[in-house]
Protein backbone atom coordinates (compact mmCIF):
# COMPACT_ATOMS: atom_id res chain seq x y z
CA UNK A 1 0.00 0.00 0.00
CA UNK A 2 1.04 3.96 -1.01
CA UNK A 3 -1.47 6.03 0.15
CA UNK A 4 -3.83 5.46 2.30
CA UNK A 5 -5.71 8.30 3.57
CA UNK A 6 -8.92 8.04 5.93
CA UNK A 7 -11.00 11.30 6.95
CA UNK A 8 -8.85 13.63 5.73
CA UNK A 9 -10.50 16.78 6.48
CA UNK A 10 -9.15 20.94 5.76
CA UNK A 11 -11.39 23.26 7.31
CA UNK A 12 -10.58 27.18 6.68
CA UNK A 13 -12.58 29.69 8.60
CA UNK A 14 -15.24 29.96 6.04
CA UNK A 15 -15.16 26.81 4.35
CA UNK A 16 -14.69 22.48 4.46
CA UNK A 17 -12.28 22.47 1.44
CA UNK A 18 -11.56 19.12 1.85
CA UNK A 19 -14.38 16.64 3.67
CA UNK A 20 -13.72 13.79 5.19
CA UNK A 21 -11.78 11.75 2.46
CA UNK A 22 -10.79 8.19 2.12
CA UNK A 23 -8.76 6.89 -0.54
CA UNK A 24 -6.36 4.38 -1.35
CA UNK A 25 -3.11 4.00 -3.48
CA UNK A 26 -2.28 0.62 -3.71
CA UNK A 27 0.56 0.87 -6.26
CA UNK A 28 2.20 3.22 -8.95
CA UNK A 29 -0.62 5.01 -11.03
CA UNK A 30 -1.12 7.98 -12.81
CA UNK A 31 -3.62 9.44 -10.70
CA UNK A 32 -5.96 12.86 -12.32
CA UNK A 33 -8.21 15.10 -10.17
CA UNK A 34 -11.12 16.40 -11.35
CA UNK A 35 -13.35 18.87 -9.93
CA UNK A 36 -14.90 22.38 -10.50
CA UNK A 37 -13.27 25.42 -8.95
CA UNK A 38 -13.44 25.23 -5.24
CA UNK A 39 -14.09 21.35 -4.89
CA UNK A 40 -10.71 20.97 -2.96
CA UNK A 41 -8.15 19.47 -5.75
CA UNK A 42 -5.54 21.80 -4.69
CA UNK A 43 -5.93 21.78 -0.87
CA UNK A 44 -5.94 18.04 -1.40
CA UNK A 45 -2.45 17.93 -3.16
CA UNK A 46 -0.79 20.58 -0.60
CA UNK A 47 -2.31 18.23 2.50
CA UNK A 48 -0.38 15.17 1.20
CA UNK A 49 2.88 17.28 0.54
CA UNK A 50 2.24 18.86 3.62
CA UNK A 51 1.97 22.32 2.60
CA UNK A 52 -1.47 22.46 4.09
CA UNK A 53 -1.73 20.60 7.07
CA UNK A 54 -5.43 18.00 7.35
CA UNK A 55 -7.88 19.37 10.23
CA UNK A 56 -8.36 16.31 11.46
CA UNK A 57 -8.36 12.81 9.55
CA UNK A 58 -4.85 10.90 8.74
CA UNK A 59 -2.17 10.37 5.83
CA UNK A 60 -0.49 7.29 5.56
CA UNK A 61 2.80 6.51 3.18
CA UNK A 62 3.71 2.61 2.90
CA UNK A 63 2.14 2.64 6.59
CA UNK A 64 4.14 5.97 7.88
CA UNK A 65 1.98 8.91 9.83
CA UNK A 66 2.94 11.55 7.36
CA UNK A 67 0.08 14.25 9.10
CA UNK A 68 2.24 13.99 11.87
CA UNK A 69 5.81 14.97 10.84
CA UNK A 70 7.77 17.94 11.93
CA UNK A 71 10.62 19.38 11.62
CA UNK A 72 13.63 17.52 9.42
CA UNK A 73 11.14 14.90 8.66
CA UNK A 74 8.43 17.14 7.06
CA UNK A 75 11.14 18.76 4.91
CA UNK A 76 12.57 14.96 4.09
CA UNK A 77 8.74 14.05 3.25
CA UNK A 78 8.66 17.12 1.28
CA UNK A 79 11.70 16.32 -0.94
CA UNK A 80 10.42 12.39 -1.54
CA UNK A 81 6.95 14.19 -2.59
CA UNK A 82 7.83 16.40 -5.39
CA UNK A 83 5.38 19.67 -6.32
CA UNK A 84 4.90 21.20 -9.77
CA UNK A 85 2.36 24.45 -9.86
CA UNK A 86 0.60 25.78 -12.85
CA UNK A 87 2.80 29.01 -12.39
CA UNK A 88 5.83 27.31 -12.56
CA UNK A 89 7.37 29.11 -9.51
CA UNK A 90 10.77 29.22 -11.04
CA UNK A 91 13.42 31.76 -9.78
CA UNK A 92 12.94 33.88 -13.38
CA UNK A 93 16.73 36.30 -13.60
CA UNK A 94 18.27 32.75 -12.75
CA UNK A 95 19.26 30.17 -15.55
CA UNK A 96 17.77 27.35 -16.16
CA UNK A 97 20.54 24.88 -14.85
CA UNK A 98 20.42 26.63 -11.72
CA UNK A 99 16.93 27.07 -11.17
CA UNK A 100 16.92 22.81 -12.07
CA UNK A 101 19.80 22.32 -9.41
CA UNK A 102 17.61 23.98 -6.66
CA UNK A 103 15.52 20.42 -6.42
CA UNK A 104 18.76 19.55 -4.21
CA UNK A 105 18.36 22.20 -1.85
CA UNK A 106 17.44 19.87 0.71
CA UNK A 107 20.40 18.00 1.54
CA UNK A 108 22.71 20.87 0.72
CA UNK A 109 24.56 23.41 3.19
CA UNK A 110 23.13 27.09 3.44
CA UNK A 111 26.53 28.37 2.41
CA UNK A 112 27.01 26.45 -0.81
CA UNK A 113 23.44 27.39 -1.47
CA UNK A 114 24.67 31.12 -0.60
CA UNK A 115 27.32 30.96 -3.14
CA UNK A 116 25.17 28.56 -5.79
CA UNK A 117 28.47 25.99 -5.55
CA UNK A 118 27.09 22.67 -6.23
CA UNK A 119 28.97 19.40 -7.09
CA UNK A 120 29.82 18.93 -10.68
CA UNK A 121 27.73 15.71 -10.89
CA UNK A 122 24.65 17.32 -9.80
CA UNK A 123 25.64 19.90 -12.38
CA UNK A 124 25.95 16.62 -15.29
CA UNK A 125 22.79 15.14 -13.64
CA UNK A 126 20.72 18.43 -13.96
CA UNK A 127 22.02 18.82 -17.92
CA UNK A 128 21.08 14.84 -18.63
CA UNK A 129 17.68 15.58 -17.22
CA UNK A 130 17.31 18.90 -19.42
CA UNK A 131 18.28 16.46 -21.88
CA UNK A 132 15.52 14.23 -21.31
CA UNK A 133 12.74 16.59 -21.86
CA UNK A 134 14.20 18.05 -24.72
CA UNK A 135 15.13 21.48 -23.57
CA UNK A 136 18.81 21.41 -22.85
CA UNK A 137 19.52 23.79 -25.17
CA UNK A 138 18.36 26.23 -22.44
CA UNK A 139 20.71 25.39 -19.77
CA UNK A 140 22.53 28.34 -20.05
CA UNK A 141 19.22 31.18 -20.69
CA UNK A 142 17.20 32.61 -18.19
CA UNK A 143 14.54 30.82 -17.06
CA UNK A 144 12.50 34.06 -17.89
CA UNK A 145 13.34 33.94 -21.21
CA UNK A 146 11.38 30.45 -21.72
CA UNK A 147 8.34 29.98 -23.30
CA UNK A 148 5.75 28.76 -20.47
CA UNK A 149 5.74 25.25 -21.72
CA UNK A 150 9.81 25.12 -21.56
CA UNK A 151 9.62 26.82 -18.14
CA UNK A 152 7.15 24.16 -16.99
CA UNK A 153 9.39 21.77 -18.49
CA UNK A 154 12.33 23.30 -15.95
CA UNK A 155 10.21 22.77 -13.62
CA UNK A 156 9.25 19.16 -13.97
CA UNK A 157 13.07 18.87 -14.29
CA UNK A 158 13.49 20.49 -10.81
CA UNK A 159 11.25 18.30 -9.43
CA UNK A 160 13.43 14.99 -10.66
CA UNK A 161 16.36 16.46 -9.73
CA UNK A 162 14.77 15.64 -6.02
CA UNK A 163 14.66 11.91 -7.34
CA UNK A 164 10.99 11.67 -5.69
CA UNK A 165 8.66 9.00 -5.04
CA UNK A 166 6.14 10.57 -5.99
CA UNK A 167 5.33 13.58 -8.27
CA UNK A 168 1.92 15.84 -7.28
CA UNK A 169 1.32 18.56 -10.03
CA UNK A 170 -1.28 20.99 -9.61
CA UNK A 171 -3.11 22.21 -12.78
CA UNK A 172 0.52 21.75 -14.83
CA UNK A 173 -0.78 22.91 -18.19
CA UNK A 174 -3.74 25.23 -17.40
CA UNK A 175 -1.88 28.12 -18.31
CA UNK A 176 -0.18 26.34 -21.56
CA UNK A 177 -1.46 26.54 -25.28
CA UNK A 178 -2.71 22.99 -26.49
CA UNK A 179 0.72 22.31 -28.01
CA UNK A 180 2.92 22.66 -24.83
CA UNK A 181 0.38 21.01 -22.53
CA UNK A 182 0.38 17.94 -24.61
CA UNK A 183 4.49 18.67 -24.35
CA UNK A 184 4.11 18.82 -20.20
CA UNK A 185 1.58 16.22 -20.01
CA UNK A 186 3.63 13.40 -22.09
CA UNK A 187 6.73 14.30 -19.76
CA UNK A 188 4.63 13.69 -17.13
CA UNK A 189 3.39 10.79 -18.33
CA UNK A 190 7.27 9.51 -18.63
CA UNK A 191 8.02 9.81 -15.17
CA UNK A 192 5.33 7.42 -14.32
CA UNK A 193 6.09 4.98 -17.17
CA UNK A 194 9.56 4.91 -17.77
CA UNK A 195 11.13 5.57 -13.90
CA UNK A 196 7.54 3.50 -12.09
CA UNK A 197 6.82 7.18 -10.01
CA UNK A 198 3.65 7.55 -8.69
CA UNK A 199 2.39 10.86 -10.26
CA UNK A 200 -1.39 13.02 -9.02
CA UNK A 201 -2.19 15.32 -11.23
CA UNK A 202 -4.96 17.98 -10.57
CA UNK A 203 -6.62 18.51 -13.83
CA UNK A 204 -9.29 21.14 -14.90
CA UNK A 205 -10.24 19.48 -18.07
CA UNK A 206 -11.96 16.00 -18.27
CA UNK A 207 -11.07 15.09 -21.46
CA UNK A 208 -6.85 15.23 -20.04
CA UNK A 209 -7.95 13.37 -17.52
CA UNK A 210 -9.16 10.75 -19.61
CA UNK A 211 -6.48 10.22 -22.21
CA UNK A 212 -3.77 10.41 -20.06
CA UNK A 213 -4.67 9.04 -16.18
CA UNK A 214 -5.02 5.16 -15.63
CA UNK A 215 -7.02 6.45 -12.58
CA UNK A 216 -9.54 9.48 -12.37
CA UNK A 217 -10.62 11.11 -8.77
CA UNK A 218 -13.69 13.21 -9.05
CA UNK A 219 -14.15 15.80 -6.18
CA UNK A 220 -16.66 17.96 -5.43
CA UNK A 221 -17.40 20.50 -2.21
CA UNK A 222 -14.44 18.28 -0.69
CA UNK A 223 -15.39 15.11 -1.03
CA UNK A 224 -14.48 12.33 -3.54
CA UNK A 225 -17.62 11.81 -5.73
CA UNK A 226 -15.78 9.57 -8.72
CA UNK A 227 -13.00 7.47 -8.23
CA UNK A 228 -12.43 4.84 -11.48
CA UNK A 229 -10.64 4.64 -15.28
CA UNK A 230 -11.51 6.82 -17.92
CA UNK A 231 -13.83 4.64 -19.08
CA UNK A 232 -16.02 4.48 -16.57
CA UNK A 233 -16.39 7.78 -15.96
CA UNK A 234 -19.51 8.36 -17.91
CA UNK A 235 -22.52 11.54 -18.20
CA UNK A 236 -23.94 10.48 -15.05
CA UNK A 237 -20.30 10.41 -13.00
CA UNK A 238 -19.48 13.45 -14.93
CA UNK A 239 -22.84 15.35 -13.73
CA UNK A 240 -21.84 13.86 -10.03
CA UNK A 241 -18.43 15.64 -9.86
CA UNK A 242 -19.65 18.61 -12.19
CA UNK A 243 -22.99 19.43 -11.10
CA UNK A 244 -26.13 19.37 -13.33
CA UNK A 245 -27.05 22.55 -12.79
CA UNK A 246 -26.43 25.92 -15.18
CA UNK A 247 -24.58 25.00 -18.41
CA UNK A 248 -24.87 21.31 -17.71
CA UNK A 249 -28.29 20.88 -17.84
CA UNK A 250 -28.51 21.71 -21.75
CA UNK A 251 -25.40 19.21 -22.26
CA UNK A 252 -26.91 16.63 -19.64
CA UNK A 253 -28.98 15.78 -23.21
CA UNK A 254 -26.30 14.28 -24.89
CA UNK A 255 -24.85 10.85 -24.55
CA UNK A 256 -21.14 12.09 -24.67
CA UNK A 257 -19.09 12.86 -21.74
CA UNK A 258 -16.73 14.66 -24.22
CA UNK A 259 -19.70 16.93 -25.09
CA UNK A 260 -20.49 17.77 -21.87
CA UNK A 261 -16.89 18.53 -21.10
CA UNK A 262 -16.45 21.16 -23.91
CA UNK A 263 -19.29 22.45 -22.72
CA UNK A 264 -18.24 23.34 -19.22
CA UNK A 265 -14.29 24.14 -20.29
CA UNK A 266 -12.82 24.79 -23.81
CA UNK A 267 -10.29 21.87 -24.47
CA UNK A 268 -7.11 21.75 -25.19
CA UNK A 269 -6.90 20.27 -28.60
CA UNK A 270 -4.34 17.58 -28.28
CA UNK A 271 -4.33 15.42 -31.54
N1 LIG B 1 -5.87 29.49 2.19
C1 LIG B 1 -7.21 29.42 2.17
N2 LIG B 1 -7.96 30.15 3.02
C2 LIG B 1 -9.30 30.07 3.03
N3 LIG B 1 -10.00 29.28 2.19
C3 LIG B 1 -9.33 28.54 1.31
C4 LIG B 1 -7.89 28.57 1.24
N4 LIG B 1 -7.49 27.71 0.26
C5 LIG B 1 -8.62 27.20 -0.26
N5 LIG B 1 -9.71 27.69 0.36
C6 LIG B 1 -11.10 27.33 0.07
O1 LIG B 1 -11.21 25.92 0.05
C7 LIG B 1 -12.05 25.48 -1.00
C8 LIG B 1 -11.28 24.54 -1.90
O2 LIG B 1 -10.24 25.25 -2.55
P1 LIG B 1 -9.19 24.57 -3.52
O3 LIG B 1 -8.23 25.64 -3.90
O4 LIG B 1 -8.65 23.36 -2.88
O5 LIG B 1 -10.11 24.16 -4.73
P2 LIG B 1 -9.71 23.66 -6.20
O6 LIG B 1 -10.53 22.45 -6.47
O7 LIG B 1 -8.23 23.52 -6.29
O8 LIG B 1 -10.21 24.86 -7.13
P3 LIG B 1 -9.59 25.42 -8.51
O9 LIG B 1 -10.06 24.49 -9.60
O10 LIG B 1 -10.22 26.77 -8.64
O11 LIG B 1 -8.11 25.47 -8.37
C9 LIG B 1 -12.56 26.74 -1.68
O12 LIG B 1 -13.80 27.06 -1.14
C10 LIG B 1 -11.53 27.77 -1.32
O13 LIG B 1 -12.10 29.05 -1.28
MG1 LIG C 1 -6.79 24.40 -7.46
Amino acid sequence: MLFQLSGLTKKFATSTAVDQVDLSVERSQFIGIIGASGAGKSTLLRMLNRLNDPTSGTIRFRGQEISSLTGAEKRAWQSRCAMIFQQFNLVPRMDVVSNVLHGTLNRRNTLATMFNIYPEKDIHHAIDILERLGISEHAAKRAQALSGGQQQRVAIARALMQDPQIVLADEPIASLDPMNAQIVMDSLRSIHDQDGKLVICNLHTLDTARRYCDRIIGMRAGRVVFDGTGDELTLSAARDIYGADSSFSEAATSTSVDVLADHKMPELAIA
